[in-house]
This record gives C-alpha cells, structure tokens and sequence, in this order.
C-alpha cells in the first residue's frame, strides 16, 4: 500500500522503541504510516523546542521542568492516536487534500495522551512508562539527589501533576496551528473537548472501581474502557480526522467510524489488561502485574471472579491485598486456570470482526480501508 502521509518526503524509518526492542504493534502501525508517525515526531520536536526556550527565559529552574515535560511527549509511544486521526480524514478527505495544515492537530493528540498518562501513573502509582521510570518517579529521586527538603515523593507527585497540566495546555496551543478555517477548527474542537471530557469521565470511574471492586461488574469494567480508552484512543481520533476534513457527526462514515472506534478502542484496552499481567515489561515499558497488585477490577479480573470455582474465588481475594511479586505470579496463573484469558481474547476478536463488519459499509477509499483494517489488528494482537 501507498505510504502517502507526506508526499514527497523521502521514506524515513520511524525511531526505535525506547525500550530498545523492536516494539511489533508499533512495527506494524509504522509500516502502515511510516511517514505520518515521523512527520508527527517532527512537528512535535519542533513545537516543544520554541516551548521549552520559552520557559527557560522565565527562570532556569524552568528548563529542567519543561525539558523533562518535554521528554515524557518524544520519549516514544506507538502513536496510535495521531494515527487514527490521520486515516479518518484521509478516509473522509480522500487522499486529495494536503498534510502539512491538519499536522498538527494530528500531533496535538499526542500532547493530549500524555497529559493523560503522566497523571495516570501518578494516579496508578505506576513505576515505569516506555521503559523508563515514570515521570513523578523520575522528579522525586532528582528532588532527592539534589538534597532538597521536603517530602521527595510529594515533590513528584506535584510536579507530574504540573507536567500533566502543561502538556494539555501545549495541546491546546498546538491545535490552534492547524490551518483551517475558523468554523471548522470550531467544529474540531468541540469533538476535542468531548474526547477530554470522556477521558476525565473514564479515568475517574477507573479510580472509583478501584475503590469499590466488591460492587464492580465486567459490564462497568467495559464502561470504563470505553471511555478511559475507546474514546482517545479510536474513536474520537477517528472522528476528530472527520471533522478536520469537514465531515460532520451526522454524516453515515461518522457512524461507521464510531462503530469501529468503540470496537478497536475497547478491545485494545483489554489488550492492555492482558499486558498488565502478562505483558513482558522489556517490550510494554510498563510494569507487570500493577493490577493485580492494586485490584483494578479490569474485565478480566471480573470474569476471573465470575468463572473461578469457590477455591479459586477465594484465592483471587488476595488481589489487591498487598501482594508480593512471587504472589502476583501464582495469580496471573491462576486468573489463566479460570478461563478468563480465554474469554478475553474471544471478545477481542468478537470487537475486531465488529470493527471489519463496520468497515465493509464506510464510504472510504480502499487504502484507508486496507490501513484502518490491518491497524484493527495490529493494536488488538497483544501477543505479537
Ligand atoms: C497506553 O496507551 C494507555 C492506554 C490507554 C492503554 P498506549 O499503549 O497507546 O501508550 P504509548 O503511547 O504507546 O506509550
Ligand atoms: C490508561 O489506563 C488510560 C489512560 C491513560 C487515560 P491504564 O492505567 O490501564 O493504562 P496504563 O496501563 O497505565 O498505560
Ligand atoms: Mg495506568
Ligand atoms: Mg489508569
Ligand atoms: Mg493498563
């Protein structure tokens, strides 16, 4: 198929996982959109460079604050959203309309994401992110090592909420570069905001489920999902590429993008629950077994509660009971033994054949239908 994301760039190879492995669903999205994800990099690199001198000049102690924002938005990432973005308006604009005006809005969802994350890990007490040690972590040792007084966790802590908040505000801003009309943008950013709004809405349903798993069902573990996930991930990217191409909420691709949104979305956030426990940390760059040891009731552990026998039940109480690594190992076997695994996989696959049935009825021209097919696959297919 055509790597046609920046006509007439030369083929350039997208830079390596920062984990230092090959990551494949990364692999396998560049291969798709080896240009766009490049093309993204750079429109980031150089947006973040003007920001961070910017800062600088309001104080030094600024420029390791804003560098280290800096780092956690061009430390890698497979970039699933800005390429999302990319196929829904190549698929709504046809391939007719030029890069270089939409870009960076493609590369605003990047700023977005990690927004997210960093207060994610913050929220997850996470320790790693793309294989290096999260951002709170990485502000609390720096705090420590310089000898500063205080509390060098909280220190973090506040920090990673400031780098949180600033990479927002950056995404904003760099939304504003794109070139469009002034109705049109206005349109975008209503689909923008509505994004943000569901991420928060995910988030903090996650958090609550995490407080309160004796009430939790899979059914509210798939709400949570879809809107911590499905949302930012696929679906409003998808739409938010419609919208820069100027097609609307009520066109019929709309809806064939929102059915394909929600169905890749959610089943890559199940593939994220399978890589939390049995994900190799060299190649997710995240830490393993993190659910287990909070008691996330993600699906998969609710069906683990729902298929295990009353022994099994019983043992699987231990989640989220300040277990140890040994323990978190006996029980990712377990959570296997009971079938849930199993049962996760089948409703991935159950969400990609949705996604291909959504795509059969698209308006959309056969590369974007090629790209938006082989990506429902690449970013559900967790043992690759
Ligand atoms: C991680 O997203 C957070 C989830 C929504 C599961 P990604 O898996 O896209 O993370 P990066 O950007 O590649 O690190
Ligand atoms: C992340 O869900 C969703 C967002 C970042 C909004 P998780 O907490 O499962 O994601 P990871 O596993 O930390 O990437
Ligand atoms: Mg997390
Ligand atoms: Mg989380
Ligand atoms: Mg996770």
């Amino acid at each position: 198929m055509a790597n046609d994301a920046v006509a007439g760039n030369a083929l350039r190879v997208a830079p390596a996982s920062p984990t230092g492995r090959d990551d494949p669903v990364r692999a396998v999205l560049t291969a798709y959109t080896k240009d766009l994800i490049t093309a993204v990099e750079d429109t980031l690199a150089t947006f973040l460079a003007a920001e961070v001198d910017a800062l600088t000049d309001i104080d030094a102690a600024m420029g390791g604050f804003a560098a280290t924002a800096r780092d956690c938005v061009l430390a890698g990432g497979k970039r699933v959203r800005p390429t999302f973005a990319y196929w829904g308006w190549r698929g709504a604009a046809g391939g007719a309309d030029p890069l270089p005006p939409v870009l960076p809005a493609f590369a605003a969802l990047e700023l977005l994401h990690t927004f997210a994350l960093v207060h994610d890990d913050v929220m997850d007490a996470s320790a790693t992110r793309r294989g290096r040690p999260t951002a709170h972590v990485a502000l609390a040792a720096r705090h420590a090592a310089a000898g500063h007084r205080g509390d060098p966790r909280r220190f973090g802590e506040a920090v990673a909420v400031l780098i949180g908040d600033l990479c927002m505000v950056w995404a904003d801003r760099l939304l504003a570069h794109a070139a469009l009309p002034p109705a049109r943008l206005l349109d975008v950013r209503r689909c923008y905001d509505q994004m943000r709004v569901e991420t928060v809405a995910g988030q903090y349903l996650d958090v609550l489920g995490e407080n309160d798993a004796a009430n939790w069902s899979v059914d509210l573990a798939l709400r949570v999902a879809r809107y911590k996930t499905a949302s930012y991930t696929v679906q409003r990217p998808l739409l938010f590429g419609a919208r820069l191409a100027g097609v609307g909420d009520d066109d019929p691709l709309a809806a064939a993008y929102t059915r394909y949104g929600l169905a890749v979305g959610e089943a890559f956030q199940l593939c994220d629950d399978l890589l939390d426990i049995y994900g190799d940390p060299a190649v997710t760059g995240k830490p393993s077994g993190d659910d287990l040891r909070t008691g996330k009731p993600t699906a998969l552990l609710m069906l683990a509660r729902q298929l295990a026998t009353p022994t099994q039940r019983r043992a699987l109480d231990r989640v989220g009971a300040g277990v140890g690594d040994t323990e978190v190992a006996r029980l990712a076997e377990l959570v296997a033994d009971t079938g849930a695994v199993d049962r996760v996989e089948r409703m991935v696959s159950d969400r990609v054949a949705e996604a291909l049935t959504a795509l059969d009825t698209a308006s959309i021209d056969e590369t974007t239908r090629t790209a938006l097919t082989g990506l429902a696959t690449a970013a559900t297919n967790w043992r690759a």
